[in-house]
């Protein structure tokens, strides 16, 4: 994944935890933190490595790790140089999770090796959506989580998740199924 997203993790452990606790993230992980740049694609691996040693170091599941990225990513995009693209993508939750495609469309037009994620809403209601999460990745479902939460607090509604499929033998994708109010 592009730099940006490794640029972003760092921000995070930097902003709550301090620079100790990631100089022993990058240590453990075996990351060459020179590579970090916003424009460059990243191996993946990169992002694994990060997620797996901050898990290890700051005594949380990974999980934990990838929700609070995601809550964290709907910030740090705003204040990083995307806050218009973020704008223009809707007012509302459920409009901006409809234009999630749209939204990716336009990075990748920043970011030509961009692989990015692909999201539909289904049963749409004044309160409810069923969120369909497709990626070329694995194990991302709790970054999306995350994310979820972030936009509730973006938005100012309460956002409740319930995870409904996970992308493995059963299911070719993930789904939830996100309340607000
Ligand atoms: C302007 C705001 C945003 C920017 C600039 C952005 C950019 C990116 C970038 C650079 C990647 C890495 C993909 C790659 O390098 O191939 C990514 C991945 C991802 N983005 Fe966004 N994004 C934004 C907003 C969002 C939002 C609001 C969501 C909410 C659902 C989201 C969901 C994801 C997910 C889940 C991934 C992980 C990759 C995967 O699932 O395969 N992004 N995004």
């Amino acid at each position: 994944m592009y730099g940006l997203i490794n640029v972003a993790i760092r921000d995070l452990v930097h902003s709550r935890f301090g620079e100790a606790q990631w100089e022993e993230i990058i240590a453990i992980s075996g990351v060459d933190e020179s590579a970090f740049i916003r424009m460059s694609p990243n191996d993946d691996a990169i992002t694994y490595a990060l997620v797996g040693a901050a898990s290890e170091v700051l005594n949380l599941p990974a999980s934990d790790v990838l929700q609070a990225f995601g809550e964290y990513w709907t910030e740090f995009t705003a204040v990083a140089g995307y806050g218009e693209m973020m704008d223009s993508a809707g007012e509302t939750l459920p409009e901006f999770l409809e234009n999630l495609d749209i939204l990716h469309t336009r990075v990748g037009t920043m970011y030509p090796d961009l692989r990015p994620p692909s999201f539909s809403c289904e049963n749409v209601t004044d309160c409810s959506l069923d969120l369909h999460y497709r990626s070329v990745r694995e194990g991302l479902d709790d970054l999306v989580i995350g994310l979820l939460r972030g936009l509730g607090k973006r938005f100012g509604v309460s956002v409740e998740i319930e995870q409904m499929a996970a992308k493995g033998r059963e299911s070719h994708h993930s789904v939830f199924h996100v309340q607000w109010r």
